[in-house]
């Protein structure tokens, strides 16, 4: 018989010197979805972010077309003021890195682009941002969107639209997409971009989050961009569902990681059909902290194995 996946030990949960670690190793080496097009589309406007502790902002610098060419977008480093890589896809992403660390965004994410094709991710206009701070790790965020074992009974809203029955999770290389409904490509769409982005499709809107780490290790803060393409009425009926299915699971990472806060649970399993998307993350999250710490060791210092 294989052996059991075995998930992260909850010390990892609530380390500070792990967290450090994690900056360096998959933070600074990673890329980011900053949001589909529309959100940049004002000359002039900044939308600033704040990922591990480094400051970036993206601008729309010229053009006069409803949509930004990758041309007319810049994002820059906060404190540097330097320019750092981004990337638009053909169907209306825009992502960025937060340092020069990271890879070619074809490096990071070689199958993205095929997969995004068919949904067209410019046709829903920004139409509000929310962000807060929540009591867990951002790892206990990532681990519960990862599966959906908890949303029959997390979220009974939810589960009536999207049934758990036809739920599966597909991984690539620093992404997973989730389908609801194989018939229904364009609805029930869940893009998880490693290590701390989503896009979700669903309930006639689309949504993004970013699962922002802050220094403590066992608070995190929590970023949302919402896109509908009406404004008024329908997109506050569409908000108050999201925010709903937000909030049970908000809930359930307090409750989550008050347990792993305790010192009495260490590890367990995961199931190997409905949790291997928590499987893969985690394991991404491992190997490249665990790579981290032997480099840094050979080089004898902690900071010489990826710049600050
Ligand atoms: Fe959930």
């Amino acid at each position: 018989m294989t052996e059991l996946q075995r998930t992260l030990p909850a010390s990892w949960y609530r380390s500070l010197p792990l967290y450090h670690l994690e900056r360096r190793a998959v933070f600074l080496k990673a890329w980011y979805l900053l949001g589909p097009v529309t959100r940049f589309h004002e000359v002039g406007s900044k939308v600033y972010y704040e990922i591990a502790q480094e400051s970036i902002y993206v601008e729309r610098h010229s053009g006069t077309s409803v949509l930004p060419t990758v041309g007319e977008l810049k994002v820059v480093h906060g404190s540097t003021g330097l320019e750092l890589p981004c990337h638009l896809t053909p169907t209306g992403l825009l992502f960025g890195t937060i340092s020069q660390d990271a890879p070619d965004f074809y490096e990071f994410y070689p199958d993205l682009e095929p997969l995004l094709e068919r949904v067209d991710f410019t046709r829903l206009p920004h139409r509000r941002s929310i962000k807060y701070e929540g009591n867990f790790n951002w790892k206990t965020m990532v681990d519960g969107y990862q599966e959906c074992l908890h949303c029959q009974y997390t979220h009974p809203s939810f589960s009536v639209y999207y049934p758990p029955t036809f739920y599966t999770v597909y991984n690539h290389l620093n992404f997973s997409q989730h389908v609801a409904d194989p018939k229904k490509p364009d609805d029930g769409l869940f893009l998880y971009f490693f290590p701390n982005c989503t896009l979700n499709v669903y309930g006639g809107g689309m949504s993004s989050f970013r699962v922002c780490p802050t220094e403590n290790p066992n608070v995190t803060r929590m970023e949302f961009d919402y896109y509908h393409l009406e404004s008024g009425d329908k997109f506050e009926e569409y908000f108050k569902f999201v925010r709903q299915v937000a909030m049970e699971d908000y809930e359930l990472c307090e409750k989550a990681q008050e347990n792993l806060q305790k010192g009495v649970y260490n590890e367990g399993i995961l199931n190997p059909v409905k949790e291997t998307g928590v499987a893969y993350y985690q394991n991404r999250v491992f190997d490249l902290v665990t790579d981290q710490h032997k480099l840094e060791k050979l080089c004898g210092g902690s900071e010489k194995g990826g710049g600050r």
